[in-house]
């Protein structure tokens, strides 16, 4: 499908959420003593929720002076109200209430990698630049939702393209290049721009995994964003078949953003801990 009509496709339906978030949103709202603090919770940890926010609050409805790329600020400039009604709207479409039919593949591990990137982005914009990491968090949060949208809206290829892998899960974008003209990346960053979100973030959304062709301006965020992704397949935190990750790329990116080697050691046991804390509450 070609990307503007893959583009069209998207807009006119709705990007599908796994169960597990869409009933944990039910029961937030369901439950009168439930604060907004909680549904935020659930927000940080859907990338199709949280596009929805971003994408609302840089509308014409909400018009915010300067688009806003931070979603607890845009939970906040969208109020509790309004943002329950676009939480209850959100939906399990039919394919992704069976399990995903592709070997070594699951709908639960994308939602997973996607939060362990959000928050590897965050804590290495914070321990590195002294930054409060959000636009970090929501690149990272958003980072795959190309494949959340391949796996909804064109299922046959992705499956084709995930099959077809090599050793790497970073082959994947050649994989999707071969078979559709052109990989997640792209689909994330088609997504983003017409969804009015900020450009630093359409650019780490779209070269996650080649930093080098992002505008110089935004090129910090990409490379993080692509670091980030390779420390999440590294402790695990994949949903492609093959685990393996190149330590020399590994390496050589965080040479580029002049990060220390120790550095993801000492950032990954506060990642780990956050995954802990979402299962603890039932949230992934
Ligand atoms: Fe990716
Ligand atoms: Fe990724």
């Amino acid at each position: 499908m070609e990307l503007q009509r893959l583009l069209r496709t998207v807009n006119a339906s709705r990007m599908s959420s796994i169960r597990a978030v869409v009933v944990g949103i039910l029961k937030i709202i369901n439950d009168p003593r439930s604060t907004a603090r909680e549904l935020v919770d659930i927000i940080e940890t859907d990338p199709p929720l949280a596009a929805r926010v971003l994408q609302l609050v840089n509308s014409a409805f909400c018009a915010p002076r300067q688009k806003i790329a931070d979603l607890r600020q845009a939970v906040i400039f969208i109020g509790f109200e309004p943002l329950k009604e676009l939480a209850l709207s959100q939906t399990v479409c039919d394919l992704f209430q069976k399990p995903s039919e592709i070997a070594g593949y699951s709908r639960e591990a994308v939602w997973r990698h996607c939060v362990t990137v959000a928050h590897f982005a965050k804590l290495i914009y914070r321990r590195e630049y002294g930054l409060n990491g959000s636009q970090a968090y929501a690149a990272g949060l958003l980072h795959d939702i190309g494949i959340i949208v391949e796996d909804q809206f064109m299922h046959s290829q992705f499956a084709a393209a995930l099959n077809g892998l090599g050793r790497h899960a970073h082959d994947l974008p050649a994989a999707e290049t071969s078979i559709l003209g052109y990989h997640h990346g792209a689909i994330g960053m088609t997504l983003a721009v017409d969804w009015g979100f900020p450009a630093e973030l359409c650019q780490g959304i779209g070269y996650h995994h080649e930093p080098e062709s992002a505008a110089p301006e935004f090129r910090q965020l990409a490379a993080t964003i692509c670091l980030a992704n390779h420390c999440a397949h590294r402790i695990g935190e994949t949903y492609c078949p093959p685990q393996a990750v190149d330590a020399d790329d590994l390496a050589r990116r965080m040479e580029n953003l002049e990060i220390s080697a120790n550095a993801i050691d000492l950032i990954a046991p506060d990642v780990s801990q956050a995954l802990s804390a979402l299962a603890v509450k039932g949230i992934l």
